[in-house]
């Protein structure tokens, strides 16, 4: 029967659906609820067949080659994949997979939650009201500013990008996005989205998520220069990868007055947070919570164990992100 390692353990049901598959004595999950260390992750994998992981570990040729040649695939507990090194996967012939779609919803939900949350102030009229020195209702405490008819700016337009152009509508939002590729005619009209520049996003946008993967392209896109461009009124939420920021830039920028205010779920170096976004008030901070409800992290471990399973079966696995694996 296959091995299987599992990172840090994830929601039972996905525990159970691997455990039906290949017997519970060839399911061995990391007995800690840490990130586990290149160490124990390097001295754990040795002959597994699948690797379940999470976003918190690097999954790179090193992982691949204290596996072992048996290693059929790396399921990692999240959409974003920039933890795995996909070439050295696919040069070894180990197929990666994610798991999107099923948190796509939730996701886009709490990316609401932060620009409300952020354009209302509430962390920082809570940390007031907590802390006694609420005094009176006054007609100039703690504005924040308007959501509704405003303009939101999404850079990047995945699923989750679209999921939140949805609900832009129910704000009666005018909706911008840069991405990639620009969408058809016809879902543009669906979505109620106006395609853009970049400079345009940026100069336009009272609020601006981006949507988009790490990528080397990605990487610090959000810098002095743009925090700069955007306008001193707008609010910058970010719920993708913490790289895509410059954190001191952004810092900077809200000190400075250059932006209005930032709510963040996800962080350059996480757990760490750049000491000078904990100096700004205007500025909520979330420990990456985007898809952490007890459905949606249900339903993000049990896609990647299904495709586990099915990798192993010698089948199609249903989120396959390196499919030229599967070709040869
Ligand atoms: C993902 O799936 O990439 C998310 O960041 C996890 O919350």
């Amino acid at each position: 029967m296959p091995k299987v390692f599992v990172t840090r353990r994830p929601p039972e049901s996905s525990v159970a659906l691997l455990n039906d598959a290949f017997g519970p004595k060839n399911i061995t999950v990391f007995p800690e609820d840490r990130p586990i260390n290149q160490d124990e992750l390097l001295a754990s994998v040795t002959g597994a067949d699948a690797i379940l992981s999470m976003l918190t570990e690097p999954m790179n040729s090193e992982a691949f080659d204290a596996a072992g040649s048996q290693l059929k695939i790396v399921a990692n507990m999240a959409v974003g994949y920039n933890n795995i090194d996909v070439h050295a996967a696919t040069e070894r012939g180990i197929v990666v997979s994610n798991t999107p779609d099923v948190l796509t919803e939730c996701t886009a939900d709490l990316t609401w939650a932060l620009l409300l949350a952020t354009c209302r102030r509430l962390s920082e009229t809570e940390r007031f009201l907590r802390s006694g020195k609420w005094a009176s209702w006054s007609p100039t405490f703690m504005l924040g500013v308007d959501v509704y008819g405003k303009t939101l700016g999404i850079y990047g337009l995945g699923r989750i990008g679209k999921a939140v152009a949805r609900r832009a509508r129910a704000f009666n939002m005018k909706v911008l996005y840069h991405s990639r590729t620009q969408l058809a005619a016809t879902e543009e009209a669906e979505l109620g989205l106006t395609y853009v520049d970049f400079p345009t996003l940026l100069a336009e946008s009272d609020i601006l998520s981006p949507h988009c993967p790490l990528t080397d392209e990605t990487h610090h896109i959000f810098n002095a220069e743009t925090f700069k461009a955007m306008k001193d009124s707008a609010v910058f939420i970010n719920t993708t990868r913490g790289p895509v920021v410059d954190e001191a830039a952004l810092a900077a920028a809200l000190h400075n007055g250059d932006i209005f205010a930032a709510g963040l779920d996800v962080f350059e170096a996480e757990p760490a947070v750049h000491p000078d976004l904990l100096t700004v008030d205007n500025i909520v901070l979330l420990p990456h919570i985007g898809s952490s409800t007890l459905e949606t992290r249900a339903a993000m471990a049990n896609l990647a164990a299904e495709n586990i399973i099915a990798a192993l079966k010698g089948n199609t696995p249903p989120s396959c992100v390196n499919p030229a694996v599967l070709e040869n």
